[in-house]
């Protein structure tokens, strides 16, 4: 099943490039740039990646990306990722990068999303990988933070497919991002959030009716609202579940105690991703190894989990026939 489950065709739906940052490329891109880091050593860097929860974590990924600083960086940032997709067997990858992160230090956003999109470009065309870029904005900055960044996406509308949401999410709710979620949509953006990853159930379904979205990143307390849950699965609403991230930040326990299996059974449209390998210890086929181990998935199941993720992906309906 090991075999099976890292030679599939898979798709990954929800995946931050800035967690894709190795210790190693980090300490290069320090030397490269002249930034002095905290950490000595790449042990002393694995062993700080040590989370209690999402903030815990944040911290330490937001003062990781201040080694990108040229175009180059963020190319060989997302490149190298290209290569785990291609280890993994990704053929199809949905990016999330965060602009504010790196707007708030003076780095252009054209120096970003080109950085970013030339190395896309590269991996179609050496190592056929499909892909698509989403913009999410930071949910701890205000709304109209959001809307100076979607202002200056404009310029850059052909190459980002979508909006999304993430960081912070206790405290910052959905319904702060109504109205640039409202612009987002009539600019013909597709809508993505983070909700229920450590916050309120309730947030899923703000995200859904008040931001409209089109899926849901996490989603994994739903679980504990028998409303939604049938809501969830009458609609086939998809959510991006990365149960190694939702261990790492102490969502669950343990693998043993997570609810996917649960979910999968009840007949959501559920999906595996790995938010921020870099981070939480692995990349898609050990987000996929995890639950196979500890929650008696079947090869069914697996199949499953796989072919959600193409069918809730953005690509168009003819890639997807050609995919399934
Ligand atoms: N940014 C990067 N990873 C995140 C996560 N898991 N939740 C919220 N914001 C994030
Ligand atoms: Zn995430």
């Amino acid at each position: 099943m090991i075999e099976f489950i890292n030679k599939i065709p898979k798709a990954e739906l929800h995946l931050h490039i800035e967690g894709t940052l190795e210790p190693k490329l980090m300490f290069e891109l320090a030397k490269r740039n002249n930034i002095k880091l905290e950490y000595k050593s790449i042990e002393e860097i694995k062993e700080a990646y040590n989370f209690t929860n999402l903030q815990s974590f944040l911290d330490i990924y937001y003062s990781g990306a201040k080694v990108l600083i040229t175009e180059q960086d963020f190319y060989d940032l997302t490149f190298e990722y290209l290569l785990r997709c291609k280890e993994n067997s990704i053929i199809h990858t949905e990016i999330f990068f965060d602009p504010q992160t790196h707007t708030s230090r003076n780095i252009e956003f054209k120096t970003i999303i080109n950085g970013i999109t030339n190395a896309l470009e590269d991996g179609k065309n050496e190592l056929g990988i499909s892909s698509k870029l989403i913009m999410c904005f930071l949910r701890h900055l205000s709304q109209e933070d959001a809307f100076k960044t979607l202002e200056q996406a404009s310029k850059f509308k052909e190459k980002i497919i979508g909006i999304g949401l993430d960081s912070s999410e206790i405290g910052n709710p959905p319904s702060k991002f109504k109205e640039v979620y409202e612009e987002a949509k009539r600019l013909g953006f597709m809508l993505v959030a983070h909700a229920g990853e450590e916050g309120s159930y309730k947030f899923i379904i703000d995200a859904l009716d008040i931001l409209k979205v089109n899926r849901i990143d996490h989603g994994v307390q739903a679980f504990y609202n028998n409303e939604l849950m049938q809501r969830l699965k009458e609609e086939q609403i998809a959510l991006t579940v990365c149960p190694l991230s939702n261990t790492k930040l102490k969502v669950f326990e343990n693998m043993k105690q997570h609810t996917i299996k649960q979910m999968l059974d009840f007949g959501l449209n559920v999906t595996v991703n790995s938010d921020d390998p870099a981070y939480f210890g692995g990349y898609l086929n050990d987000n996929f190894h995890a639950i196979y181990k500890n929650l008696d998935l079947s090869k069914e199941d697996i199949i499953t989990l796989v072919k959600n993720s193409f069918n809730s992906s953005f690509i168009s309906k003819e890639l997807k026939k050609e995919y399934l």
